[in-house]
């Protein structure tokens, strides 16, 4: 079975969530305490194997490209000092990965994001990370338990995560058969579902393992919810044919792109650093 070697970062989206702070910086810039959203992303595709990253940017995102790049006239002058050691993290970020880019010129949604990220795929099993759902955990990172299931099952794989029922509606929801402890095999998915019609409270959150028939599907996939070509309608079909299982992650996930969320993000990782 061909391993997961790529991870797509949909980063296009407007973020409007956050203005006027994205008005012409990308949410995925935003830092928790001092490292941006997308770092932490990196970050985790890093420890679950993965070096070669593809980011899907749009107008206005150029931030993304330059944070992993040298920074020649800041790094000569920090050289030396304490401050120097600030930059480790991404330091190593850099030397380990590759860094690719393409641009969704027009937002028609995560799906379509995903297909326009095809092209820096290519035919391969590969990971999705939304780099607003910040996932911790104490031992292995969220992306690195789905790898390990993609690995055991050669399907694609989504994270879902138990919510409030009153909150089904910022969600793609899914319905399906506990394989084993953790692992649901789906059969049903709805894009947005206001709680009454919700076919559980198991809702995905942004981590994928996505096998390459994805983007086949993708092309055949009308616009759903908002107009907007979804990722879970194109999932559901791919559900469908028997081929997509939910991981119950072990961890804690923040959705960094609501204010709330952001916020207790900041708070929990403030005082980890603290007590470090
Ligand atoms: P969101 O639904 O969070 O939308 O997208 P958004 O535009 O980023 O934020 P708000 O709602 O306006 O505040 C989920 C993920 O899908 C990406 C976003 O960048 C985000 O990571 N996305 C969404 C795209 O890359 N392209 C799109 O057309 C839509």
């Amino acid at each position: 079975m061909a391993t997961v070697k790529k991870c797509l970062f949909p980063a296009a989206g407007y973020g409007t969530r956050f203005l006027p702070a994205t008005k012409s910086m990308p949410k995925e810039m935003l830092p928790i305490v001092t490292k941006p959203l997308i770092q932490y992303g990196v970050e985790e595709a890093m420890e679950a194997g993965i070096v070669d990253m593809a980011i899907v940017t749009g107008r206005g995102k150029r931030a993304l490209e330059d944070h992993f790049d040298i920074s020649y006239e800041l790094e000569h002058q920090i050289a030396g000092s304490d401050k120097e050691s600030l930059l480790d993290e991404t330091r190593a970020v850099m030397e380990q990965c590759t860094f690719s880019y393409t641009r969704q010129v027009e937002m028609k949604g995560l799906g379509h994001a995903i297909s326009v990220g095809g092209r820096l795929i290519g035919r391969e099993p590969f990971a999705v990370i939304l780099a607003d759902d910040y996932c911790v955990t104490e031992g292995v990172g969220v992306l690195s338990q789905m790898v390990t299931l993609y690995e055991r099952f050669g399907c694609s794989v989504v994270a879902i995560e138990e919510v409030p029922r009153e909150e089904t509606f910022r969600y793609g929801v899914i319905a399906g058969e506990e394989e084993e402890s953790g692992v649901i095999r789906i059969t049903n998915m709805v894009e947005k579902p206001a709680p009454e019609a919700a076919p559980s409270n198991l809702a995905i959150i942004g981590r994928y393992v996505l096998t390459p028939e994805i983007f086949d599907i993708l092309d055949d996939t009308p616009p759903g919810k908002n107009g907007e070509i979804q990722i879970t309608d194109a999932l559901l079909t791919q559900a469908r044919r028997g081929g997509v299982i939910g991981c119950k992650f072990q961890g804690t996930r923040f959705d960094c792109g609501s204010v709330g969320g952001f916020i207790d993000a900041t708070n929990y990782t403030f005082e980890k650093t603290q007590s470090e």
